[in-house]
């Protein structure tokens, strides 16, 4: 089954096309830089550079999933030469940005309608959870995945703990009751004057800093629940460095961003390890874009083997941010249980869309 991807939730203009489980394609275009400046995602900028950018987005997907040898054959219309090879298309529902999620929707609607396509309409954070069952064009890397599976997505629009029965059968056992951990992440670094999105700039920046450099909590994790919060985290941070002159943060940046760093990702590690005794997994799987981080990858890696667990992340550093890549991969498995959009012009986007 061949599956054209759309994902436009936040501020990444991104399509794929999908051999099944196989990535023949993903395109990726980061809108970092027109929201740097601002310290985070501005919406109407957003919705304006998705536009520009969708179509010509999803036409190179088409094209870098297309055989060489086919392309020098094509002239005129493409698009009507690559969709024939497509059978489904897939797109991003929710949650995310209403006006972001409203441009890919659209563009996937018409595509669905001019070309006479099936839609699947995907929830976003299920599409990270199962961004952890993607392979390369060879079919690599081959993993066992056993359920039940713990998984942790980490990004910076959620913070969920997600009991996977089986693909298409979640529980959310625990979640964050404010911001994100990769929210919590980039507020800091716009504190310290740093850029957005500041997640890679402070793991950048914590190499070789002190850990123990400021005393900040671990919010919740005496609580025995699943839940996260972080926006406490967030406040004492800000309160410890308030009346710092400009030129001390500077000189101490390496120690702040490795002790705040380290307080976010103790707090995951702890709730991560809570939620494995309570729920014995079978496999864990961590995903979305703070899961990029190697210092994370490094603690949940000693958890997993502290209990003896298989764990994965995505296979490459681009499938952990937000890509269409994962979109596919949801949308395949629910096309393989049929669930389509049954009226496609009664397609909405579902900015609080639940799991
Ligand atoms: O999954 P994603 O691209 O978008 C959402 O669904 O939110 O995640 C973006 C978040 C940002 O908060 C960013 O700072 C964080 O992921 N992030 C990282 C790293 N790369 C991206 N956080 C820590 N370390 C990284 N290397
Ligand atoms: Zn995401």
């Amino acid at each position: 089954m061949k599956i054209l991807a759309i994902e436009t939730s936040c501020d990444d203009t991104c399509a794929a096309v999908l051999n099944n489980d196989k990535i023949l394609s993903s395109v990726i275009s980061s809108q970092t830089d027109l929201h740097a400046t601002w310290g985070g995602v501005v919406p109407d900028i957003a919705k304006r550079a998705h536009l520009e950018r969708i179509g010509p987005v999803i036409a190179e997907a088409l094209k870098r999933a297309t055989k060489k040898e086919t392309l020098k054959r094509v002239q005129g219309d493409n698009m009507k030469f690559w969709m024939k090879n497509i059978d489904v298309i897939a797109v991003t529902k929710g949650p995310g940005l209403a006006i972001a999620l409203g441009v890919g929707i659209n563009a996937a609607k018409e595509l669905a309608i001019k070309y006479n396509k099936k839609l699947v309409a995907v929830n976003h954070v299920e599409g990270h959870i199962l961004s952890n069952f993607l392979k390369n064009k060879m079919g690599k890397p081959k993993r066992v995945i056993k359920f039940p599976a713990l998984a942790l997505t980490v990004s910076g629009g959620h913070t969920k703990l997600v009991l996977v029965f089986k693909i298409g059968s979640y529980k959310v056992i625990g979640e964050t009751l404010d911001d994100a951990a990769g929210e919590a992440l980039d507020k800091a670094a716009k504190m310290m004057g740093l850029g957005y999105p500041g997640g890679p700039i402070i793991e950048r920046l914590a190499v070789g800093g002190k850990t123990d450099y400021l005393v900040l909590p671990r919010p919740m994790t005496n609580v025995k629940n699943l839940d996260f919060s972080f926006s406490g985290l967030k406040t004492s941070f800000y309160y410890q460095i308030k009346n710092w002159p400009k030129e001390r943060i500077a000189a101490n940046l390496s120690d702040l961003s490795a002790t705040y760093q380290l307080a976010v990702f103790d707090t995951l590690s702890k709730k991560f390890v809570r939620a494995i005794e309570e729920v014995k997994p079978k496999t864990l799987l961590v995903s979305g874009g703070v899961a990029a981080n190697l210092n994370l990858r490094k603690m949940m890696r000693k958890v997993a083997k502290i209990y003896g667990l298989p764990i994965f992340f995505p296979f490459k550093k681009e499938l952990n941010t937000d890509n269409a890549a994962m979109i596919g991969m949801a949308g395949y498995f629910m096309a393989q249980r049929g669930e389509w959009v049954e009226n496609i012009d009664d397609l909405e986007r579902e900015a609080r869309m639940e799991m």
